[in-house]
Formats: C-alpha cells, structure tokens, sequence
C-alpha cells in the first residue's frame, strides 16, 4: 500500500511538475539548470503512468518501438549521474526518505516541497540552495516512478565526481563554454573549423569532433575508439544511438547541458517530429533538447544521451497537446537576462 507521501505526489500531473521547475529554475545554479530540465524530459510521467496501467505493458512498450532502459526503477541510483548535484544524491535519498516517512501536509504546494528538501540538504552538506535543488526534484520524480519501498531499497552509492565534473560549479560552467582555439590564423578559417562535443564530463575521452556545420551524429559516427555497442545495443555506429538519419526514428535524440545557441535552429520538420516522437522539446529555435542528426554543430557543446528512445507523442500527449512547457528558461537564456539586467543597473 502507498504511504501518505507518495499519494500526495500522486495527485500531480507532469505538466505540474514541470510547471514547479519552471518555478524554481531561476534559483538553480547555472551547472544544473539545462541538466535538471532535461532529466524531467528523459523521463516523461504521463509515458510512465501510461505503461504502469497498460493492460499488457510488453505490448504497449513494443508498440511505443520502446528501445533501451526507459525504467527509472532500474537506474534509481544513476539516471541523474549527468547532474552536478548527483554527488548530493546519498544525503538527498535520506532526507526524502525522512520526509516521506513523517509526511502530513497534503495541501503543501509541489514546489515548495522541492525547496524544503534542497534546503535541508544544502545544510547537511554545507552548499548553497542553488545547488542542491535539482537533485531534490529528481529525487521526489525518482520516488513517484519507483514506488517508496524500490527507492528505499536502493543503495543510494555514488561514485566520487570525476572529470569536468571532479571541478567547481563556476569552473564547469567555465569550461562547457570554451571553443577550441583554431590556431593564430582561426579567424580565416571556414569549413575546416574543428569543435569539440563532449557527451561524457565524467571521463578524459568522453568527447568526439565534429567539423564546422556538421550534424552531430555524423561526428559521432567517426568516433570509433570504443566498442560503443557493447555498452549499449543502440550505438552500432558511434557514440550516439542513430537509426535512420533523417528524423523519422527518434532514435538520436540528445540533451543539450550547455552550447545550444552554438548549434544550428530547429527546423519545421525536427520540430515537428520531435512532438511525433513524444520528446518535449522547448519552443525555443535552439533549446537543449534535440535529434542528432538534424542539429548542426558551429562550436564547442556538451551533451547528454538518454539510455533509451520510442515513438508515444500521439497516444500520451496527442500532438496538438504536446507543448507541456512552453516557456522555458535554458542556461544561455537566463544568463542573458541576467547580462541585461546587471548592464541596465
Ligand atoms: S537517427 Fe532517426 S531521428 Fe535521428
């Protein structure tokens, strides 16, 4: 039987926890602020409520053309690991399961709950708020989807952050916005322009290159350093998971932690393809999330790539439906307003 806590959780829709996001991504440090936005797409609650109802759930994976590990059930403890915050995770699962046991305010607002746990962590590990309140939100989804007794039972271990990710909040965002230096004669340089993709911060050799304009599956294609598909059946060519190369799969869809803006804009048929495949793509003309095989790469950028893909954008949402969140605040957008603001005083 579910307890209080998770009956409460119950009652929201995805598009109210994205709506709670969107309420308190302003107060999220820049380092999570694409990645917690993106974490909630990757694992889409309306797809998940569908599947744990389904009368035949195989069926309705199959139908879905469901590939890969689309449970959070099975990835409590690592699904979140492309987060600065994950390194909060142990003391994040505790506290949620402290809340959870003595939870008794069923009119408490969604978002204030968030802010609550992310303050009670940010004490216990002595780091500001703005850091600690994406894992809090992961956290809370992570119990809705896995059920109170699954999360408890986890082992909530993490490794110890390596990588870019080894390095400060400020240093990792310093570092996701450098390009690579074309040498002393870059600027006259056009089609031989060489950038760097990064899709793993935790590792040295986590990065393939990508030429100038060149769509980002097609650099990850060239990346043929590693047996990619002994890690998942999905990447028989390359680092990231492709199928047909023309948005008509959804197979190739990445998240995008930071370089958006260096990446070409969403064209009619990715945007509408996107809504088709069920992905909740932002309405910005360069949002973080996007097909790799579409996106153009003009400069540096580090993604994320999902552990699976499927085709659900009209049984969950219905196509007309599908804009869940319309407005959206990406890094690179905040830090412009920010920019503007600070000019202005
Ligand atoms: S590979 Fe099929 S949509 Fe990109």
């Amino acid at each position: 039987m579910k307890n209080t806590f998770e009956n409460f959780l119950d009652r929201f829709s995805e598009k109210d926890w994205l709506a709670a996001i969107e309420k308190l991504v302003s107060a999220i440090h820049d380092v999570d602020r694409n990645a917690v936005q993106i974490w909630f797409r990757f694992y889409p609650l309306e797809l998940f409520r569908f599947l744990q109802t389904a009368e035949d759930k195989a069926k309705a994976a199959q139908k879905f053309v469901l590939q890969g590990d689309y449970e959070l059930k099975n990835q409590i403890d690592s699904s979140h690991k492309f987060l600065y915050a994950h390194r909060f995770w142990a003391e994040t699962k505790a506290e949620i399961e402290t809340r959870a046991a003595s939870f008794n305010n069923d009119s408490a607002e969604l978002s204030a709950v968030i802010e609550e746990i992310a303050q009670a962590v940010a004490a216990k590990v002595k780091a500001d708020q703005s850091l600690t309140l994406s894992i809090a939100a992961v956290g809370l989804m992570t119990l809705n989807q896995t059920g109170f007794e699954a999360f408890k039972n986890a082992p909530g271990a993490i490794e110890k952050p390596k990588g870019i990710l080894a390095k400060s909040p400020d240093q990792i965002v310093k570092a996701r916005l450098e390009d690579d230096s074309q040498g002393i004669f870059g600027f006259l340089k056009t089609v031989d322009k060489k950038f760097t993709v990064t899709f793993d911060e935790t590792t040295a050799d986590g990065k393939f290159q990508i030429v100038n304009d060149e769509e980002l599956a097609t650099g990850s294609s060239k990346n043929q350093t590693k047996d990619w598909r002994a890690t998942d059946e999905r990447r028989w060519d390359g680092v990231i998971p492709v199928e047909c190369r023309s948005a008509a799969c959804g197979t190739c869809w990445i998240g995008v932690l930071d370089g958006e803006e260096k990446l070409s804009e969403v064209s009619r048929l990715e945007r509408k393809q996107m809504k088709v495949f069920g992905y909740n793509q932002p309405s910005d003309a360069k949002p973080f999330l996007r097909l790799a095989c579409q996106a153009r790469g003009y400069g540096n950028a580090s993604i994320v790539i999902p552990p699976w893909n499927g085709v659900f954008g009209r049984k969950i949402y219905g196509v007309e439906d599908v804009e869940l969140q319309p407005a959206t605040t990406s890094a690179k957008k905040l830090r412009e307003t920010i920019a503007t603001a600070t000019n202005d005083e």
